[in-house]
């Protein structure tokens, strides 16, 4: 029986987007992409990064040679099998920390190694005794612990143990594990363990978290974990959902700064380029979003109504999404966020407009509310850009930082400005935003092929807000043939549309 008292009182993360999760399929990161991965993981709080699989190449390598310099707050670990070369490739690599595996179900030591178990046994005693010589610290894992024989896999975790293993890693490598069933496992498992044991969860049943939380629960103390829930196949347990399930059903913290598990989400789905799907737990665009009117009406009142913990505590934002099941309280709200006052008969007549689109299919986006909203109100008469584009210019290729340069009229005035980023757009809207007197945030960036084919259109909307002070946002959108300038088009259109507000508001 496990009472709430002999749960850990932290349990530590270790983080292998950048192993496991460089498994995804479609994934691969450059050097500089892990660096900037690794920074934020460190920044975030994470106790261990798996930073990649020295012996796989000799960009690997260096990769994991980079981060394992940098100094960060985290330790940082390679993957390795149980073979001298993989060994001496992550000490190659100035780690101190190596996470040593090998196969120990019977269908991998019959199929894969084609081994018997005590030969399997004799290799895992045999490497971690040499990682130990190295001075390594040494995290075990028996692959494919989950279907492993118990009473082998109870003799492997001893024997390593007893050659020096610092910490035990049980992986559920094909993911087919269930809450009881790993409660069962981690229970028989415990009384043999001298140190401690971690989890590494996949996602086949889509089990990985519940799984990691069962495991704690009977006296795991380290979760294997990727940010957005990236790793091979289905993936491995989400960072952001076992740190906050962690607190949320059991009280425990972990090192995690929870409030940048928004920004570090959106960080990996940027370089990954692995879109975070809209109804992703924690982190997803809708994991606080609101449509229906009775909801909206309950969370303005008390977001608990309507929300299991606050978008603050996880670096994210409530929004309020207008459609068919919009109400009066969403649109004003809504159209408030953009500093458009309207009486109550326009909000109404504005609901009626949405609900009928949606009806038909149609999804109304907050640029399409905003100009709706005026349109009713008659004061969509086009007003020229105060804000105009003169100069603009990107470069980009391959092994070339995107960089944009652009010049912006304001005011009369021409203000020229150049800024780097992830990728042209990146660059591209650093340097407008770079050029502006007042720091502006994006809020969001919104890109929809239109038409299919390589010379597709696009559609952009964008949304920016100032730093700090007013509250008031804006949005713009643009479609055109040409991603960049489009986006360059949406922004300028935003930051025109802010300003005017900024404007009106120091007027009143
Ligand atoms: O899923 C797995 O078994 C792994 C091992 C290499 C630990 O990723
Ligand atoms: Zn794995």
């Amino acid at each position: 029986m496990i009472s709430l008292e002999s749960l850990p009182p932290k349990v530590m993360i270790l983080d292998t987007t950048l192993r496991d999760g460089e498994q995804t399929p479609g994934v691969a990161l450059s050097c500089e992409d892990k660096v900037r991965i690794a920074e934020a993981l460190s920044d975030l709080g994470v106790d261990v990064i798996e930073a990649g699989f020295p012996i796989t190449s000799k960009g690997e390598m260096l990769a994991v040679k980079r981060i394992a310099g940098l100094g960060l707050n985290s330790r940082v670990c390679g993957l390795a099998r149980c073979r001298k070369e993989d060994i001496d490739a992550a000490v190659d690599c100035g780690l101190d920390y190596v996470h040593a595996f090998i196969a120990t179900s019977d269908i991998h030591m019959k199929h894969k190694l084609k081994m018997e178990p005590e030969q399997v046994k004799a290799k895992a005693i045999e490497s971690v005794e040499y990682a130990k010589s190295h001075g390594l610290t040494v995290e075990f894992s028996c692959e494919d612990a989950t279907r492993t024989r118990l009473e082998f896999l109870k003799e492997m975790h001893i024997a390593v143990q007893e050659a020096g293993a610092d910490k035990i890693n049980m992986p559920d490598t094909v993911g087919t594990m269930s809450p009881p069933a790993m409660e069962y496992l981690v229970k028989e498992i415990m009384p043999v363990m001298k140190v401690p044991l971690s989890l590494h969860s996949h996602d086949d049943l889509g089990l990985a978290v519940a799984n990691s939380l069962a495991g704690v629960r009977c006296g795991a103390s380290q979760v294997h974990v990727c940010v957005n829930g990236l790793g091979e196949r289905a993936g491995n347990a989400a960072l952001e959902e076992v740190v906050i399930g962690l607190l949320a059903f059991y009280g425990i913290r972990t090192n995690i700064d929870t409030r940048k598990i928004g920004y570090v989400s959106k960080l990996v789905s940027r370089v990954t380029g692995f879109m975070v799907p809209d109804n992703k737990a924690v982190v997803g665009n809708n994991a606080f979003a609101h449509e229906s009117g009775i909801h909206v009406h309950g969370m303005l009142k008390d977001p608990s109504t309507y929300e299991a913990f606050s978008p603050e505590l996880v670096g994210m934002q409530r929004s309020i999404v207008v459609g068919k099941h919009t109400g009066a309280h969403s649109v004003k709200e809504k159209l408030q966020e953009y500093g458009v006052e309207v009486g109550d008969e326009v909000v109404n007549k504005v609901v009626e407009h949405v609900k009928k689109l949606a009806e038909s299919g149609k999804h109304v986006d907050d640029a399409e509310l905003v100009a709706l909203a005026y349109h009713l109100v008659g004061m969509d008469k086009k007003a020229p850009r105060r804000i105009q584009l003169r100069e603009f210019a990107v470069f980009t290729g391959i092994n070339i930082t995107p960089t944009a340069v652009v010049a912006l009229e304001m005011d009369g005035e021409v203000h020229r400005g150049s800024q780097i980023g992830i990728g042209p757009v990146d660059a591209a809207l650093n340097a407008i935003r770079s050029v502006l007197k007042d720091k502006v945030s994006l809020e969001e960036y919104r890109l929809a092929a239109i038409t299919g084919g390589s010379d597709a259109l696009c559609e952009v909307s964008v949304k920016i807000k100032f730093d700090g002070g007013t509250k008031v946002a804006s949005v713009g959108k643009s479609v055109g043939s040409d991603i960049v300038n489009t986006s360059v088009d949406a922004t300028i259109e935003a930051i025109d549309r802010l300003y005017a507000r900024k404007k009106q508001l120091e007027r009143e």
